[in-house]
């Protein structure tokens, strides 16, 4: 079995999909969410599909008795960071050698690094009267958004998008694509 665990910090929409595109795949499993904020409905979500969630501060994140004792204990192979907002710790990097990724909803580099998420992101986009956006699935180090590039597909940005008109767009971009990549690298990394 390949045991992914997906971090997430919001909404948790993308993280929706992939559980529902892993349901279909028997090989795979979402085993649990992290998050890091107590209210983020990303956790009303894993509760209806009954994946289990840890919650947890800076603290439990950083002491790798917690967090990556967990992800060891369910036989993590995988982490999918969708949505999730900060810089993973050294020790589960190295622990997870190009076994973790994250999506930005741009075409890095441009519009990335720290505080750049959602629709921050998308403002910028518009700002700089970019003519296109889209998406970026990376590798993660240990800095924000600079990891290898697997992936990206755009989408045109027009004078009239706004920051959720555009949001839509990148995620429409996100659902299509984003598990599909996952599952693509994971049956390549875990194969070797
Ligand atoms: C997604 O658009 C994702 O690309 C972005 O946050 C959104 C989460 O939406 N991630 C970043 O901005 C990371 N820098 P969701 O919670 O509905 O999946």
């Amino acid at each position: 079995m390949k045991n992914i665990a997906i971090f997430a910090s919001g909404s948790g929409s993308n993280a929706e999909n992939i559980i529902c595109y892993f349901a279909q795949k028997p090989d795979f499993c979402v085993k649990r969410i992290y998050c890091n904020v107590p209210d983020a409905f990303v956790l009303v979500r894993a509760k209806k599909y009954d994946i289990p969630t840890t919650v947890f501060d800076r603290q439990a994140f950083c002491d790798p008795e917690k967090i990556l004792k967990q992800l060891k204990e369910d036989d993590t192979n995988f982490i999918v960071l969708a949505g999730f907002l900060w810089l993973i710790p050294d020790f589960i990097i190295a622990t997870y050698p190009n076994r973790i990724v994250n999506i930005h909803p741009a075409l890095l580099p441009s519009h990335g690094g720290k505080g750049m998420y959602g629709h921050r992101v998308h403002e910028a986009v518009i700002a700089a009267k970019e003519q296109e956006s889209g998406i970026t699935i990376h590798f993660v180090n240990e800095l924000y958004d600079s990891g290898s590039i697997v992936f990206q597909a755009k989408c045109p940005v027009i004078p009239e998008d706004t920051a959720d008109s555009l949001a839509e767009k990148v995620h429409r971009l996100e659902y299509k694509y984003f598990p599909q990549v996952i599952e693509g690298i994971m049956e390549d990394v875990l194969s070797k």
